[in-house]
């Protein structure tokens, strides 16, 4: 691939209609109005390699150099396309929706780092200062979108270069202790793009690794969110795990080959690969108190807790579940209410064949019996109403899932044997 001077043809060959449209009239509403707007970021880079893209981000050099230019051309766009400008932000940061679709307009910014990790001191600044403090080269590639030089590349920093030889390449040595999130980013770029750290960058990663120690757990979720969001989470994780991240994550923490290998298999054999099974196999091998250490490291929220908290307790019930004859009834007692990621997870990795398929039993069959009936029916049967109502209807479902009866009218004799049996006692 060699990467041209100009991406408007890419332009007008990948991107919808709309689309295209909308990136035409917002070139030209800035224009007009004393604003330099620039497409920047993922969706250069991924019409430069022919990848489906995301939606749009804008960057936008105001003529006064304050962080309002973002918000303020949204304002300007919204007006003239018949959009929504849907939010802001104090860091000079606007989104807004224009039929449908979402652009992300920035202000060009400069960003100063007081400590690693911390989050940046941001002021306005030029299109070239703004390419500079970005993490990658191949995502400092911009598209002018002025109407004389529309689509036209810039190229500040041999992102070009870098894109054509597949490599992903930090703008300077301090890039990974300044934002050590681009740790966990450059392992999900290398592998969903099919890239290599540039050998310094690699050495970088690995000497600046420790500096993932400092960074805030909403941080560290936010870039796990993103690589459980890829189509195949588990090469991500396995660079990360083979570049020591996880290990400076939290000391208990690691993703070994076996998780890759469940992944591929659940996934190979059509079982729904959420992004939340990827934290359940990252909790599996966990023991003890590290659970409870993963939640705190992760400032986990419910979602995140009760995955990570099931996935803990399913290794504690296991042993439960390998007795021989068990019935279906008895499993679902075990684990009703426990996260699906949780079982799924250990549907690929418990010790013994019987129990996997119990696992898989219960989550693909087991977990959705109804009974017909219900409470109101039980009381028009006969059964008063009261604590026995709850007691009967997990008899018949019990009955339903251990295969003792199947259906309506069923149901309905095992309470009337029910209520004569006991009047007769
Ligand atoms: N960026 C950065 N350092 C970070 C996060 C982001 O320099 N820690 C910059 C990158 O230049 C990136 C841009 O901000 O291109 C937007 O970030 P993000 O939204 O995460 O990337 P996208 O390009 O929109 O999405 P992706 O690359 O994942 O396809």
């Amino acid at each position: 691939m060699l990467v041209p001077t100009t991406i408007k043809t890419l332009i007008d060959e990948q991107l919808p209609t709309d689309m295209r449209a909308f990136l035409h009239s917002a070139g030209e509403c800035a224009e007009s109005n004393g604003f330099r707007l620039f497409l920047v970021g993922g969706m250069v880079r991924d019409l430069l390699l022919g990848r489906p893209s995301r939606d749009p981000d804008l960057l936008v050099q105001g003529t006064d150099l304050t962080m309002n230019g973002a918000s303020d051309l949204a304002d300007l766009l919204a007006s003239a396309l018949g959009g929504e400008v849907t939010s802001r932000s104090q860091f000079g940061t606007a989104k807004l929706n224009v039929n449908g679709f979402d652009t992300d307009l920035i202000t060009a910014r400069q960003e100063t780092y007081s400590l690693p990790g911390a989050l940046p001191d941001v002021t306005p600044a030029t299109i070239e200062e703004d390419m500079a403090r970005r993490d990658f080269t191949l995502n400092t590639l911009a598209a002018d979108l002025s109407s004389g030089s529309f689509g036209d590349l810039i190229d500040l920093q041999n992102g070009g270069d870098d894109l054509e030889q597949g490599t992903l390449r930090i703008l300077h040595d301090r890039s990974f202790q300044d934002d050590p999130t681009r740790l966990l980013r450059a392992a999900r770029y290398e592998t969903r793009l099919g890239l290599h750290m540039a050998p310094d960058t690699e050495a970088a990663a690995r000497r600046d690794a420790e500096y993932l120690g400092g960074i805030s757990g909403d941080r560290i979720r936010h870039e796990l969110e993103r690589i459980f969001d890829e189509p195949q989470p588990e090469l991500a994780l396995g660079r990360a795990e083979d570049m020591m991240f996880f290990s400076y994550l939290l000391s208990t923490l690691e993703w070994g080959p076996e998780l890759t290998r469940a992944a591929q298999s659940l996934r190979e054999s059509g079982y729904e690969t959420s992004p939340m099974l990827f934290l359940a196999l990252l909790a599996l091998p966990l023991m003890r108190d590290n659970p409870e250490a993963l939640m705190t490291r992760l400032n986990a929220p419910v979602s995140w807790a009760a995955v990570i908290r099931d996935t803990y307790a399913l290794r504690v019930t296991l042993p439960s579940l390998s007795v021989e004859n068990i019935q279906p009834s008895t499993v679902y007692v075990k684990l009703a209410g426990l996260a699906p990621e949780a079982i799924l997870a250990w549907s690929a990795l418990a010790p013994y064949r019987s129990v996997r398929g119990l696992l898989l039993s219960f989550q693909m069959k087991w977990r959705d019996v109804k009974t017909h009936l219900d409470g109101d029916d039980l009381m028009s049967l006969g059964i008063p109403q009261g604590p026995e109502i709850g007691v009967v209807l997990q008899e018949l479902l019990n009955a339903r899932l251990d295969d003792v009866i199947f259906t309506r009218e069923e149901e309905e004799s095992f309470v009337r044997n029910r209520i004569s049996s006991n009047e007769h006692t």
